[in-house]
C-alpha cells in the first residue's frame, strides 16, 4: 500500500517549489544600484523610495488590472495624494527617460520587462 501522509507531503512540496519563483515576485528581492539618473525636479516617488525599489513591478500589475478589469484610472497612494493610473502619463512623466532610468537599472539586473512591444517608450527628456 502506498503512505498516503507521504504521497500528499510530496504533492504539497512539489507544488511549493514549482510556486517558489511566484511567491519571489511578491518578496521583491534586492538588487545592484546603478547610477540611474533620478528626476530633477521632483522629490518623491509615488510612494517611497524602498517601496518603490521593491515593489514597482506590483504596483505597475496592480495598475494595469484596476484600469483594464476594473475601469479605475485613479490610485490613492498611502498618504492620500490621488494619481492618474498610467505608466506613459504618469510613472514616465517624472522619470522622463527611460534609458537612464527604467532601462539602466533593468540591464543591470538582468531583467527585460517586455511591456514595451505595446506600450511606447518615450525618447529623451524634455
Ligand atoms: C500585448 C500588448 C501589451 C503588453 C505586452 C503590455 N500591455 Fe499594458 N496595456 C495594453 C493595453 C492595450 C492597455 C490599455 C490602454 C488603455 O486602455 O488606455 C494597457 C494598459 C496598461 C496600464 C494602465 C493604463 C496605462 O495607460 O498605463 C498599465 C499600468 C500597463 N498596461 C502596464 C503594463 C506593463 C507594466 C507591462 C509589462 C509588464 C505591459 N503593460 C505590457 C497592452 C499591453
Ligand atoms: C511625481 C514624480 C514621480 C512619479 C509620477 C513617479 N516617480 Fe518614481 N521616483 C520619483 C523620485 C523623485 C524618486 C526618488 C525618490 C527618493 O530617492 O526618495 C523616484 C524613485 C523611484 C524608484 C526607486 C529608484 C531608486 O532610487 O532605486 C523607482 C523604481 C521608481 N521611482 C519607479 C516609478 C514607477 C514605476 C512609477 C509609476 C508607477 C513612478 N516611479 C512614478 C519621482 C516620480
Ligand atoms: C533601481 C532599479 C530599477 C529601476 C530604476 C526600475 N526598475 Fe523595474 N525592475 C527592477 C528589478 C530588479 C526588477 C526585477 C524584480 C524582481 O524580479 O523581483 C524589475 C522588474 C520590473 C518589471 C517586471 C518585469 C518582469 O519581467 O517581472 C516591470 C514591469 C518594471 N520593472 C518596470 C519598470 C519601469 C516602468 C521603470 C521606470 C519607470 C522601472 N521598472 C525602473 C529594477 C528597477
Amino acid at each position: 500500500m502506498y503512505n498516503a501522509k507521504a504521497v500528499i507531503f510530496g504533492i504539497l512540496i512539489f507544488v511549493g517549489l514549482c510556486a517558489s519563483p511566484f511567491w519571489a515576485s511578491f518578496i521583491g528581492r534586492d538588487y545592484k544600484s546603478t547610477d540611474i539618473v533620478l528626476p530633477k525636479n521632483e522629490k518623491n516617488c509615488i510612494e517611497d523610495a524602498d517601496f518603490m525599489r521593491s515593489q514597482h513591478m506590483r504596483l505597475l500589475n496592480e495598475w494595469r488590472d484596476e484600469a483594464l478589469r476594473n475601469e479605475n484610472r485613479v490610485y490613492t497612494a498611502l498618504d492620500g495624494k490621488k494619481w492618474v493610473i498610467s505608466l506613459q502619463n504618469t510613472c514616465l512623466k517624472c522619470h522622463n527617460s527611460y534609458e537612464d532610468f527604467c532601462q539602466k537599472c533593468h540591464v543591470a539586473n538582468s531583467v527585460y520587462p517586455y511591456c514595451w512591444t505595446c506600450h511606447i517608450i518615450p525618447k529623451g527628456g524634455k
